[in-house]
């Protein structure tokens, strides 16, 4: 049965577009169809992670003004056949109809495994009407105060939309300047206070960054590559102990 994955975090630049593909191939290196829709209208990004942009010639708001057929409209990445992309639209004027949404996400979920919707920063009207369409909200959070704050009030958004199962994953863990420097005593604390279950814990990783800026397939060595694999494994409903990251 195919799953719609919604990622959000409240505040910007946590890291929920790169953990978008990266889930996503991940997702694929397991067998699974993915697509991944991109709504962060006007500030799109996933064709540049995924090093697609030359391809990318429509965007979701021409497939639901019907410029385009769903196929012209899906961008298949380079890391791999099983892994698409629906780009976000260049205008910041869009905004969608909840209903041509709906039907978009009902021929998604005929075609692909998994459809993973990367959310646009804050608290919009756009995340309790995608959570209303999706199984699973992540919410991403960085291991401080300010992050925090703001994923508890994005789960708390995606809760009153009604979303069916949250799952918190905590981002850019480095152990020594979160001991140094976080309001928190440890990651029990985070996890307590956004009030959301733990799916996974990301370490700080410059390979990551390093991917995403130039558009690297994910083969980057332990840390963040495996946390990412066991986020999937465990969207998948598999069973893999926390500690293992
Ligand atoms: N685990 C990590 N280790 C190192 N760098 C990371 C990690 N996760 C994300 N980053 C970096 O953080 C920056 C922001 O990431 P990203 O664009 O994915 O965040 P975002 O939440 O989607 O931002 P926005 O809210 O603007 O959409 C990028 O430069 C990315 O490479
Ligand atoms: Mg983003």
């Amino acid at each position: 049965m195919s799953k719609v994955i919604l990622i959000t975090s409240g505040k910007g630049g946590v890291g929920k577009s790169s953990l978008c593909c990266l889930l996503g191939y991940a997702l694929s290196t397991l067998g699974e169809r993915v697509c991944l829709v991109e709504l962060d209208h006007g500030l799109r990004g996933l064709d540049v992670m995924l090093g697609v942009t030359n391809r990318a010639v429509y965007d979701l708001s021409d497939i639901l003004a019907g410029r385009c057929s769903l196929d012209q409209g899906l961008v298949t990445s380079l890391w791999s056949s099983s892994l698409s992309l629906i780009c976000a639209p260049n205008s910041r004027a869009f905004s969608f109809v909840s209903g041509e949404m709906k039907r978009l996400i009902a021929c998604l979920r005929e075609r692909f495994d998994t459809v993973i919707l990367d959310c646009p920063a804050g608290l919009g009207e756009i995340l309790p009407q995608m959570a209303q369409f999706s199984d699973l909200g992540l919410v991403v959070v960085t291991p401080d105060l300010i992050c925090a704050r703001a994923a508890r009030s994005a789960a708390d958004l995606l809760a009153g939309a009604g979303i069916r199962q949250m799952r918190l994953v905590i981002n850019r863990l480095d152990e020594k300047r979160f001991k140094k420097s976080s309001s928190f005593q440890d990651l029990d604390e985070v996890i307590d206070f956004v009030a959301v279950q733990l799916i996974g814990v990301i370490p700080e990783d410059i390979e990551l960054g390093r991917c995403m800026e130039n558009a690297l397939p994910p083969k980057f060595q332990d840390g963040a590559r495996v946390a990412i694999e066991n986020i999937a494994k465990r969207c998948q409903g598999q069973y893999i102990p926390l500690w293992m990251a």
